[in-house]
């Protein structure tokens, strides 16, 4: 085993005052310390009612009201219109890459995908096993540094609709300008990774979908954003929980819902609201990522960042030193440093900074001046 695949298995981290560390995890990712303690009440008590949030039924009183609570808040804080449905789906974002063309990738037809990473790759190949797939960028050319320029990414004639990643977690890549679609077409949008770092533009769109275990909740679930004129248009021959109406017919819950969940998602959307909303949120993540960017110029060569600049996410920053040793040993002593979760994905190696919502400032400020301390004494 590489140094660094033995420090992802688990490095000694040591806690800072208060018990928690610094969480760079890329997902499931650090939340709310507001909310994780509201949560531990909620687990034993939910709203006066006597009974924890895990054992209410998903069709009482109580739990009616939470859910029209929290489809509310992801709706207000996505800050759509009335045209568009916010659905909780089981399953991950990697059951929309199947989902999402089984209900819209017809027979005989095909789709545009953008291939800017490894999730993007990933939903591609779940297309292709439904139908068609035009790709109109590929990205493994230039090792997935950068994301297509303005206009790079053309959509073809007749395509169904156009698929991309808006941020791409392993690389630390986003795109700056959001592709076309197809004339009559509309775009799908992965943001699992920036949903609510940033106002949402569905400006072009016809579905919007994240993965919760990022800014929003826990694992296991996605949020879907349907423009409601699309819910009449999936495929019909499809089991009921495939489809996309049955979830807005049922609020969400064709099934017993992941109710745990939808409590969180709707906690942290009022969250990021106290916070003074996706603004505030954007504002946070420059400011965070500015900080590591800026240890990287300084550090006269040691630190090289992933991604071309101009397409850098404010959320996933990716770089390395001189070596795989060297970045294994960064991973190590951090972690004794109280901040956890730095070894980039397996399929890159190197380090990944992931900053979403809930980390603090002072989390960007320690993990800089780390960065700073270990490439004077490193250098
Ligand atoms: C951009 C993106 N899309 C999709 C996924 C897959 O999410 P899940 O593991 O919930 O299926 C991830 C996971 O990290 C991701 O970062």
């Amino acid at each position: 085993m590489s140094a660094v695949a033995g420090l992802r298995a688990g490095a000694p981290v040591r806690p800072l005052p208060g018990g928690r560390v610094f969480n760079f995890s890329a997902g499931p990712a650090a939340l709310p310390l507001e909310v994780l303690e509201q949560l531990q009440h909620d687990l034993v008590d939910l709203h006066g009612s006597g009974i924890g949030i895990l054992e209410h039924s998903h069709r009482g009183p109580v739990f009616d009201e939470l859910l029209a609570q929290s489809h509310a808040a992801f709706l207000r804080v996505a800050g759509v219109g009335p045209e568009w449905a916010g659905l909780f789906i089981p399953g991950g974002a990697t059951l929309q890459f199947g989902m999402l063309p089984m209900n819209f990738l017809p027979e005989g037809g095909h789709a545009d995908y953008a291939d800017t990473g490894l999730w993007a790759t990933k939903a591609i190949a779940d297309a292709k096993v439904v139908g068609k797939v035009n790709v109109t960028f590929d990205g493994k050319a230039c090792r997935f540094d950068r994301t297509p320029r303005e206009d790079e990414a053309s959509p073809s004639r007749g395509a169904a609709y156009h698929h991309w990643c808006s941020n791409n977690t392993v690389d630390g890549t986003k795109w700056t300008v959001a592709p076309r679609a197809a004339e009559g077409a509309w775009l799908a949008r992965d943001a699992s990774s920036d949903i609510f770092a940033e106002p949402l533009d569905v400006r072009g769109h016809g579905f919007v979908y994240a993965a919760a275990q990022k800014n929003l909740g826990p694992s296991g679930m996605t949020m879907v954003l349907i423009r409601r004129d699309l819910l009449d248009r999936g495929c019909r021959k499809l089991p009921s929980m495939l489809r996309y109406d049955e979830y807005e017919k049922g609020e969400s819950r064709p099934n017993t819902p992941n109710t745990f969940g939808i409590h969180v998602v709707g906690l942290v959307c009022r969250w990021i609201e106290r916070q003074g909303g996706v603004q505030a949120m954007q504002r946070l993540a420059a400011e965070r990522c500015g900080l590591i960017l800026k240890a990287i110029d300084e550090s006269g060569g040691f630190w090289r960042a992933h991604a071309e600049r101009w397409c850098q996410s404010p959320i996933n920053v990716l770089f390395r030193g001189p070596g795989e040793a060297i970045d294994a040993a960064f991973v190590a002593e951090a972690a004794a440093q109280g901040m956890d979760g730095l070894a980039g994905h397996r399929s890159t190696g190197g380090i990944r900074a992931s900053m979403y919502n809930a980390m603090p400032v002072a989390g960007a400020k320690a993990l800089a001046d780390f960065m700073r301390d270990f490439a004077r004494r490193r250098g």
